[in-house]
């Protein structure tokens, strides 16, 4: 079997699109990225798309008339790659739900939260304002809702005495790496796939999100048959 290929969204530092590549590169992840799209020209997630040699291409949203004509263009980008899948990997834009629906069962985001809770952004002062005592990162399947697709998978973390949101992100951020190299990993050897009523985990219905161990691999919640 050919390797799964990716077309990866980023809009920031790109360190999710580096873990990626760094996966690809070390063996854990058989797969290769076709793309790398972004809503910002200047970010840095491009500058490592290129210095790694790959197709990266940039639209910016004030170029075109509405939300719509901008997803278009990206999008018509993105599909001409052929990606067996999108990868959103901090994009910070909303996709219009024309763009979501063309590209249904094809595309996840990873989101700083233990979705459903916190959706949008600021999720890490959001949790410290809940006074919650676990913090997380998902991957899910894009919808036209907002971070409201069904979950893959999630990578928990303590909430410790004194955590500002900083210190809150900065402790997440390679656990969401790991997460979402694992989710990937998972997805390209068919033991997960994404289908019109949402996960499959080896041919049955996901219930309950896997959860990413300290071994860096996902793990289904007991009851899983
Ligand atoms: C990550 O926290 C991701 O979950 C969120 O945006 C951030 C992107 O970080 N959606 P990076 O650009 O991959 O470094």
């Amino acid at each position: 079997m050919s390797a799964l290929s990716l077309a990866v969204l980023a809009s920031g530092r790109g360190t999710n699109l580096q873990a990626l590549l760094d996966a690809i590169a070390d063996g854990r992840l058989p797969a290769r990225i076709a793309g790398v799209f972004s809503d910002k020209p200047a970010c840095n997630a491009l500058a490592i798309a290129r210095a790694a040699g790959l197709h990266a291409v940039a639209r910016r949203p004030r170029d075109y008339a509405d939300r719509d004509a901008h997803d278009e263009a990206l999008f018509s980008d993105v599909a001409a790659v052929q990606p067996d899948l999108i990868v959103c990997a901090g994009y910070l834009r909303i996709i219009s739900e024309r763009t979501v629906r063309r590209f249904e069962s094809r595309m996840v985001n990873i989101h700083p939260s233990l979705l459903p809770r916190h959706p949008g952004l600021d999720t890490h002062a959001k949790v410290l304002a809940a006074g919650e005592t676990e913090h997380g990162a998902t991957v899910h399947a894009v919808i036209p809702a907002l971070d409201a697709g069904p979950v893959l998978a999630q990578a928990r973390i303590p909430v410790l005495a004194g955590d500002t949101p900083e210190a809150l992100a900065e402790r997440l951020l390679p656990r969401e790496h790991a997460l979402l190299v694992a989710s990937v990993a998972l997805l390209a050897s068919g033991r997960a796939r994404l289908g019109a009523a949402g996960f499959e985990y080896e041919g049955r219905p996901l219930r309950a999100p896997l959860q990413l161990g300290a071994d860096d691999h996902l793990h289904p919640e007991p009851g899983h048959a």
